[in-house]
C-alpha cells in the first residue's frame, strides 16, 4: 500500500461499503476468551451498542456476525473492520493531518497497536492481558479519522476508547482528553469490568496502553536496573560477584536478568515455562540456561569468582531453587520474587512438586486441590527465604503480592508488630530514593522515526545530566549518576522496539532541562522533527496506588486518589497535547487511579512555555502530597523547589512528638 493509499484509508474512517470478512489468524497471539457474564437482555444491549457505529442497512449482515463474536470470545471486536494496512509508528509526515499535534497522537497510538509490539493486536490489547487501546475496530477507525481532520481549534473527547466527538476549543487546550474505566466507585470490582467491557461501554487501559504511551520493554528494564542497583547498594560489600535470585521470565519479570547484568551482578532467575525461557534467551535477555541445579551452581560459583556479570535461567520451580540454596548453604546477596501472585489461582503462580503441564491441568480439573498446592508451596517458599535472610540476604517484595498471598497462605512472613517482615521495593528503594525526590520515568519519542534523532536526544540528555551532576546536592547525585550511566549505555543495550523512544528517570529540574534542550535542538535543526514527551505510571505524582506507587505514604491517605486526579486536571490546562485518566494500571481494575499526559514539542517558543509550565506541575504536585504525608525526602525536595520558584507556596507539615501522642492515646 502506498503512503497516499494509507492516508486515504485513514481519511475514510469507517468504510461505507462492507469490507470483506477477515479470517481468524491463528499465528497471531489472541486475547484470552472472556467469560460470558451478560444476561440475555444485556447481550441484546451489547449488540445494539455495537451496531450504533454502522448505518441501518448493514445491520442485518453485521448483527449475526457480532453476536457470534460475543458468544465465542466474550467481546465484540468487529474483526471485519481491522484495517489491511500495516499499523506502526510511521514518521509523523506520513500521517494525514491538519493539526501536527494530532498527527503525533496518531503516531503514538499506532505504535501501541503495532503487531510487533501489541500483545494481542487483533483485539487491540497492548500489554498485561487486558490493557486496551480501543474496545473495537470501529473506535480505532473513527478516532483516526477525527485525528486526521481536526484542527488546533478542536478537542477530541475519548471515553474508554469511544470517540464521543470533536468539540470546539482553542490551541492551548489538549487535542485529546482520554478517560479509561472511570466508573462509579462502588461498581469497580473485576466482574464489573467484565460486564461493562462486554457491553462495549468501558475498558481497562492499563495505563500506557490506553494513553498511547507504551514504548515496549525498555521502560521496565530501566526501572528494574535502578531497583537492582539500589538493592545492591543497600547491602554494600564488594562491587563484583554478588548474587541476585528471583523468579519469572514473563512480561515484566523477564527484564530481571538483563537489568542485573547492567547492574554488574550474577543473577539466577527461575522460570517454570520453557517457552518463556527460550523467548528471553533468544532475545539476549538471559545468557545461560540450566535445569540441573548442581551444574548451575558450579557455573554460578565460577562466574562469581571471575567477577563476570552473567545471567542464568533456572528452568524449574523457584521453590526448588531456594531450598537448594539453603541446603547447600550458598550465600545469596539479594533476593526477590516476580511470579504473578496478583493472579495466584489461574496461572500466576506454579506450585512446587508439579511440572508446568501438571499444574496447568490441575488448576482446571481440581481448583481446590490447586489452591491448596499453591498455599503449601508459598509456605515452603517463604521458609527458605527466611532462612537465607537470617544468613544476611536482603529480600524485597516486588509489588507482585508475594507477601500478601504468602500471609494469606499462613506462611511465616509477619513480624511481631503485625507488619510484613520484608519491605517492598517502593518502600525501600523507588519511593524513598526516587519518587519522593521527584524522580520518575520521563520518556520521549522522536516523531521522525529516525534513529539518528534518537542518538542526538541521548547525547543531549547525557549532557544535561552531566551538567546537573556538577552542582547536585548529595541527596540526589546518585540518582543522577545512575541515569547518566543508563543513558550513556542505552544505545548499546539495543532496547528500541517500535517507535524511536527512550526513557530515563529524572526529577522536575532534569525533565524540564532535557525537554528544553530538545526543543532548542529541534529549532536549530539538530533534531529533524518534533519530539513527544511523556511518562508511565511508575511515578511521583500521576498514580495513586496503595500497594505500589503510593505504598510509602504512611499518613492514611494512600487509599485516596486526589493526587492522580489533580495531576491530570493540572496538566490539561498547563499545555499537555493530550491527557488521560485511568481506573487501574499495573495492579488491576479498581486498585489504582492514574493520570497521564503526552506533549509534542516542535522547537517553538510556545512549546518552551508549555513544557516549563506543565512538567513543573506534573512532578511537584506529587512531591507536595508526599511531603504533606511527612516523607522527609519529599519535604527536602519541595523546599528546594520553592527556592527556585517563588510562585510555588506549599503547605508544609509540622511534626508531632511520637512520645507525646503515645501518652495521650494510652491515657
Ligand atoms: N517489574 C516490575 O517493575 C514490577 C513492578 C510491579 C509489579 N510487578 C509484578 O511482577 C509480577 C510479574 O509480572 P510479569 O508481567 O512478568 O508476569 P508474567 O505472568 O508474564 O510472568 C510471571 C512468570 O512467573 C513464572 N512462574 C510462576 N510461578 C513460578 C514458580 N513457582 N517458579 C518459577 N516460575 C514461576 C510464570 O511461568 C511466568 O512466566 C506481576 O505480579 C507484576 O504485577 C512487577
Amino acid at each position: 500500500m502506498t503512503n497516499n493509499e494509507f492516508k486515504a484509508a485513514i481519511l475514510q474512517g469507517i468504510p461505507t461499503e462492507l469490507p470483506p470478512a477477515k479470517t481468524y489468524d491463528v499465528e497471531v497471539s489472541h486475547a484470552p476468551i472472556r467469560k460470558m457474564i451478560l444476561s440475555k437482555e444485556e447481550q441484546k444491549l451489547a449488540l445494539k451498542n455495537a451496531l450504533r457505529y454502522f448505518p441501518e442497512h448493514l445491520h442485518k449482515r453485521l448483527a449475526p456476525e457480532f453476536f457470534d463474536e460475543l458468544k465465542r470470545y466474550g467481546r465484540i471486536y468487529m474483526y471485519r473492520y481491522r484495517p489491511d494496512y500495516k499499523i506502526f509508528a510511521r514518521a509523523i509526515e506520513d500521517f494525514p493531518y491538519k493539526s501536527k499535534q494530532a498527527a503525533a497522537i496518531m503516531l503514538m497510538l499506532s505504535n501501541n497497536l503495532d503487531y510487533a509490539i501489541a500483545q494481542h493486536p487483533h483485539e487491540l490489547i497492548t500489554y498485561g492481558g487486558n490493557g486496551a487501546v480501543f474496545q473495537n475496530w470501529a473506535q480505532y477507525l473513527l478516532t483516526m479519522k477525527y485525528l486526521a481532520t481536526m484542527t488546533d481549534e478542536q478537542t477530541l473527547s475519548l471515553y474508554s476508547g469511544h470517540p464521543m466527538g470533536l468539540f470546539p476549543s482553542h490551541p492551548d487546550a489538549p487535542r485529546v482528553v482520554i478517560t479509561n474505566g472511570m466508573v462509579i466507585p462502588n461498581y469497580s470490582k473485576p466482574d464489573h469490568w467484565e460486564k461493562f467491557n462486554a457491553l462495549g461501554v468501558s475498558q481497562y487501559g492499563q495505563m500506557t496502553a490506553g494513553s498511547f504511551m507504551y514504548i515496549g520493554p525498555q521502560g521496565i528494564v530501566h526501572g528494574t536496573t535502578i531497583t537492582v542497583m539500589n538493592a545492591l547498594r543497600r547491602i554494600g560489600g564488594k562491587k563484583e560477584g554478588r548474587l541476585f535470585i528471583s523468579s519469572g521470565l514473563g512480561g515484566m519479570s523477564g527484564a530481571q536478568p538483563k537489568a542485573a547484568k547492567i547492574a554488574n551482578c550474577v543473577s539466577i532467575v527461575a522460570e517454570v515455562n520453557e517457552k518463556a525461557i527460550i523467548k528471553r534467551h533468544s532475545q539476549g535477555w538471559v545468557d545461560e540456561i540450566f535445569s540441573d541445579l548442581p551444574a548451575l551452581m558450579k557455573r554460578v560459583e565460577e562466574a562469581r569468582n571471575n567477577c563476570e556479570s552473567t545471567s542464568f535461567a533456572f528452568q524449574g520451580n523457584i521453590v526448588d531453587l531456594w531450598e537448594y540454596l539453603v541446603k547447600t548453604k550458598i550465600k545469596v546477596d539479594i533476593g526477590s520474587d516476580q511470579t504473578s501472585l496478583h493472579n495466584p489461582w489461574s496461572g500466576g503462580y506454579y506450585p512446587v512438586g508439579y511440572t508446568f503441564e501438571e499444574a496447568n491441568k490441575l488448576m482446571i480439573d481440581d481448583p481446590d486441590k490447586f489452591h491448596e498446592a499453591v498455599q503449601k508451596s508459598l509456605r515452603r517458599h517463604a521458609d527458605a527465604i527466611n532462612k537465607l535472610a537470617a544468613n544476611g540476604m536482603y529480600f524485597f517484595d516486588y509489588g507482585n503480592a508475594f507477601l500478601l498471598e504468602s500471609s494469606r497462605a499462613g506462611a511465616d512472613v509477619m513480624d511481631n508488630s503485625g507488619k510484613f517482615r520484608y519491605n517492598s521495593y517502593i518502600q525501600d528503594i523507588m519511593g524513598t530514593l526516587y519518587f519522593d525526590y521527584g524522580f520518575g520515568p520521563f520518556r520521549w519519542v522522536c516523531c521522525s522515526n529516525n534513529e539518528k534523532d534518537l542518538a542526538e536526544t541521548d547525547h543531549i540528555a547525557a549532557q544535561v545530566l552531566e551538567g546537573l551532576l556538577k552542582t547536585a546536592p548529595s541527596e540526589i547525585s546518585e540518582q543522577l549518576s545512575d541515569n547518566l550511566k543508563w543513558i550513556q549505555e542505552a544505545d548499546n543495550n539495543k532496547l528500541v522496539v517500535g517507535s524511536q523512544a527512550r526513557i530515563l528517570y529524572a526529577d522536575a529540574e532534569g525533565r524540564i532541562k532535557i525537554a528544553s534542550a530538545f526543543n532548542k535542538a529541534i529549532k536549530e535543526g539538530r533534531i529533524s522533527a518534533p519530539v513527544v514527551l511523556g511518562r508511565d505510571h511508575h511515578d511521583v505524582s500521576g498514580t495513586d496506588s496503595p500497594f505500589r506507587e503510593t505504598s510509602n505514604i504512611y499518613d492514611g491517605s494512600s487509599f485516596t486518589a486526589d493526587m492522580a486526579v489533580h495531576n491530570v486536571i493540572g496538566d490539561s490546562f498547563r499545555g499537555a497535547t493530550w491527557v488521560s485518566l485511568h481506573n487501574g494500571g499495573g495492579v488491576g481494575w479498581g486498585e489504582s487511579i492514574n493520570g497521564g499526559f503526552g506533549m509534542m514539542i516542535d522547537g517553538s517558543a510556545d512549546s518552551e512555555r508549555r513544557l516549563r509550565s506543565m512538567l513543573f506541575w506534573d512532578v511537584n504536585n506529587g512531591i507536595t502530597r508526599r511531603s504533606w504525608a511527612r516523607n522527609e525526602s519529599a519535604i527536602y525536595a519541595i523546599k528546594r523547589a520553592m527556592e527556585t520558584e517563588p510562585k510555588l507556596k506549599v503547605t508544609l507539615p509540622f511534626g508531632a512528638d511520637d512520645g507525646m501522642v503515645e501518652t495521650i492515646i494510652s491515657e
